[in-house]
């Protein structure tokens, strides 16, 4: 039996190259390997405000760039969190078993609170549970992740250890697995800063439906620095070590060293260059296939079946873990 692997994508904004580099192309890459859980966490989406015409079209939009990256349907379950009830319902039974002081050291939510953002809301805090649940529902052997999600994995481990101990084994303990290369794509403009939707203006987050014009113009800005050299060194260069991940990512990773040797004596102009022709290949690439699939009936279909394989093993879950709990008063 292959090992399964589950992973969730928050489209709280619109898809971009981190998300791609550090997830999405690793998914494709593994689906032969793996039995593929791989969800729409439209929950997780609303634990912060969302406009709705907006969310729904990131929410329609993520799941074509996900069928436009490679992941196919015939060999990963696709599926939208709200189809399969049961997240909501492992997430509230979850939650029970978590300590406010374990939510209290989350510092995702911890970094929010210290940036004096008002009004967050309760399903921010307890954000960790759901994902938690959204793991523990589908046994999974790893949960592949960025290195900002290990914290919420491991809550999850810690979470599944004391339920097992108290319950009897209901839960696989996961592991997670931070990719290597390219778990960690950083800001163009602020290197010391992960690629993400709410960088300033949008100088430093190059989204997969950016126009090839945006994408190529804010490679070609990506902040350096004053030393010269295309060189690795993520401590006293991250912006140039970041285009090298960047790079190397897109082009079959690429040994680093290589690229370093290509570029060797040559300006940052032109390693620039070639990183946003990268770039823009990959782009036009994903946007072609994009553009095929989103105005067809694959999206609701690869749903609708996604959701039905995912909801068996769910509610087999559910079921368990409220027997298990003595919650249900009917025998199995
Ligand atoms: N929290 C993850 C993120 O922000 C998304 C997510 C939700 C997830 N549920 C998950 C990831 C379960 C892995 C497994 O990227």
């Amino acid at each position: 039996m292959k090992e399964r692997m589950v992973s969730g994508i928050k489209p709280s904004g619109q898809l971009h190259l981190g998300t791609y580099i550090g997830a999405l192309k690793n998914f494709a890459a593994v689906q032969d390997e793996y039995e593929m859980i791989a969800f729409i966490a439209n929950l997780h989406c609303i634990t912060v405000p969302q406009e709705p015409a907006e969310l729904k079209k990131n929410l329609r939009d993520c799941v074509a760039l996900y069928l436009a990256c490679g992941l196919d349907p015939q060999k990963c379950t696709i599926f939208l969190q709200t189809d399969v009830p049961e997240h909501a319902q492992l997430g509230f039974i979850v939650c029970c078993h978590t300590y406010l002081g374990e939510l209290n050291r989350m510092t995702q939510f911890k970094d929010k609170q210290v940036h004096g953002e008002k009004n967050l809301s309760g399903g921010l805090y307890t954000y960790p549970t759901l994902m938690a649940a959204d793991i523990l529902l589908y046994s999974p052997t790893f949960v592949p992740v960025g290195e900002d999600q290990k914290q919420h994995v491991e809550l999850c481990r810690d979470v599944a250890i004391r339920m097992n101990n108290r319950y009897g084994k209901i839960f696989t303990v996961p592991e997670p697995r931070i990719a290597k290369v390219g778990a960690r794509i950083m800001s163009l403009s602020d290197p010391t800063k992960k690629m993400s939707k709410s960088d300033g203006i949008n100088k430093g987050c190059i989204y997969l439906l950016d126009t090839l014009k945006d994408a190529r113009k804010k490679i070609m800005s990506a902040t350096t620095d004053s030393l010269g050299v295309v060189r690795y060194d993520p401590e006293n260069q991250p912006g140039i070590s970041n285009l090298i991940q960047i790079l190397s990512s897109l082009s079959d990773d690429r040994p680093f060293a290589d690229i370093e040797k290509e570029f060797e004596g040559k300006g940052y102009g032109e390693f620039k260059r070639a990183v946003a022709d990268a770039v823009c290949a990959k782009l036009e690439e994903i946007q072609a296939r994009y553009n095929e699939i989103i105005n067809s009936d694959l999206i609701d279909k690869t749903l609708a079946e996604g959701a039905e394989k995912a909801r068996i093993i769910a509610r087999q879950k559910v079921s368990e873990v409220q027997h298990a709990i003595g919650m249900e008063i009917v025998d199995r």
